[in-house]
């Protein structure tokens, strides 16, 4: 059986500990079978007959619990760089929107990119993220927006599923802005998301979340409701983006409807929080997106002391957040949501697994869970937060295997 040995500190993150409680042990050592974590613990304490030939030193770093990127945007034809240009020379996101830029050129692109050549870019993303030592990765349709190019998107997302050694998580983002040719009849491409689309993806299992985007210039409350409520009435777990841009109820919609998450809530007022804490519904917090478009971050202190578990993604897509480093959004959740370096630990593992109904599976390294473990070179989660570097991860183990 391996055994990690000499880990200089161990954060097992615990799903019923605090947020603030990363569960670190110093001077640990670790065993896993060929799926499962078999003992964690104190070196010392590490009963005799773990430590057979397949021990690994790990000479002193810091162990994680693989991370979880529970919310990105992760197949998308073209870029964006143009318009990153032109916020920085004071264009404002929903301006360059409204112009017929941002999310609508991403559907234009996405739609005229073949399944071939988004499931290449996509693997190629996936790459890079375990590297860093990303071991599950939800991810988003949204850049279709018709019934071909959403069924695309998602059977990309299938495609990479089966053969990546990522774990995936698909949801259908089909409610993510109203497509270009649909501007004059919203209601149309209502029904066609209602009655349609998530009914066939549902029955096929494309997706286990439907997401949709509440906002002004996306959709209503009233057009959140009808969606979110048929999608649980045909079996899909509810995420929503909400309160991004403005406070609009988004977080109580999400509540109401018992979601797993919500996500974005930089303008979520108290009311909002309230309504999560009641619900248990995880907040994900998306730091970069907050940096790139140099808006404001989410509360998290304030969410975190009404009992509201903060998660860190990295909203990875080419217009709000074109990065996939996890480790630099949880940077960022540090100096801009002043969040510790434990609690943004927790937010990017299991309460990450929490928002992908996972966290009884993976995001902790105690006994009985997936061994999914990242190995960072350096020796504590202090200093890996605080000295960022290009890519700290050392080695990653996926389902007890090495990578
Ligand atoms: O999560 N908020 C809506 N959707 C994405 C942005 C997508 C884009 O700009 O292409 C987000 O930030
Ligand atoms: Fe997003």
């Amino acid at each position: 059986m391996p055994v990690l040995t000499n880990i200089g500190q161990l954060a097992t993150c615990p799903a019923d500990n605090a947020q603030s409680d990363a569960g670190l042990i110093a001077g640990a050592a670790l065993a896993f079978d060929e799926e499962k974590i078999t003992w964690a613990g104190p070196q010392e304490e590490l009963p005799a007959d773990l430590l057979g030939e397949q021990a690994h030193d790990c000479e002193g770093r810091l162990v994680i619990p693989g991370l979880v990127d529970c919310h990105t945007h992760l197949c998308f034809g073209g870029w964006r760089g143009d318009e990153f240009a032109m916020r920085i020379e004071g264009r404002s996101y929903q301006d360059i929107a409204a112009a017929g830029g941002g999310i609508a050129s991403t559907v234009k692109a996405t739609r005229e990119t073949s399944a071939e050549a988004l499931r290449e870019r996509a693997a190629g993303f996936l790459d890079a993220m375990l590297a860093l030592g990303v071991t599950t990765v939800e991810c988003k349709s949204g850049y279709g927006l018709n019934e071909e190019a959403e069924l695309k998107q998602l059977q990309v997302y299938r495609d990479l599923a089966a053969n990546h050694v990522v774990e995936l998580v698909p949801t259908f983002l089909g409610a993510h802005i109203i497509p270009p040719e649909h501007r004059d009849d919203r209601k149309a491409y209502v029904d066609l998301l209602c009655e349609t689309l998530i009914p066939r993806i549902a029955k096929e299992g494309l997706a286990e979340f439907c997401d949709a985007f509440v906002e002004d210039n996306a959709y209503t409350i009233e057009e959140g409701e009808r969606i979110l409520g048929t999608a649980s009435a045909h079996g899909l777990g509810i995420k929503l983006h909400a309160d991004q841009l403005s406070a609009g109820g988004g977080a109580q919609l999400a509540a109401k409807h018992g979601a797993v998450s919500a996500e974005h809530l930089e303008y979520i007022d108290d009311e909002g929080i309230a309504a999560l804490a009641q619900a248990g519904t995880v907040a994900v917090s998306l730091p970069l997106a907050s940096m790139y478009l140099n808006e404001r971050y989410l509360p998290a202190r304030k969410l975190m002391d009404a009992g509201v578990g903060v998660a860190v993604a990295t909203d990875f897509n080419p217009g709000s957040s074109p990065s996939y480093h996890l480790p630099l959004a949880m940077l960022q959740a540090c100096i801009n949501q002043a969040m510790t370096p434990q609690e943004t630990l927790m937010g990017a593992t299991t309460i990450a697994a929490r928002a992908v109904g996972r966290d009884n599976r993976i995001g902790s390294l105690v006994a009985g869970y997936q061994a999914d473990i990242a190995i960072i070179d350096t020796p504590d989660i202090n200093q890996w937060m605080y000295h960022f570097q290009a890519n700290a991860c050392h080695r990653v183990i996926k389902r007890g295997q090495w990578v």
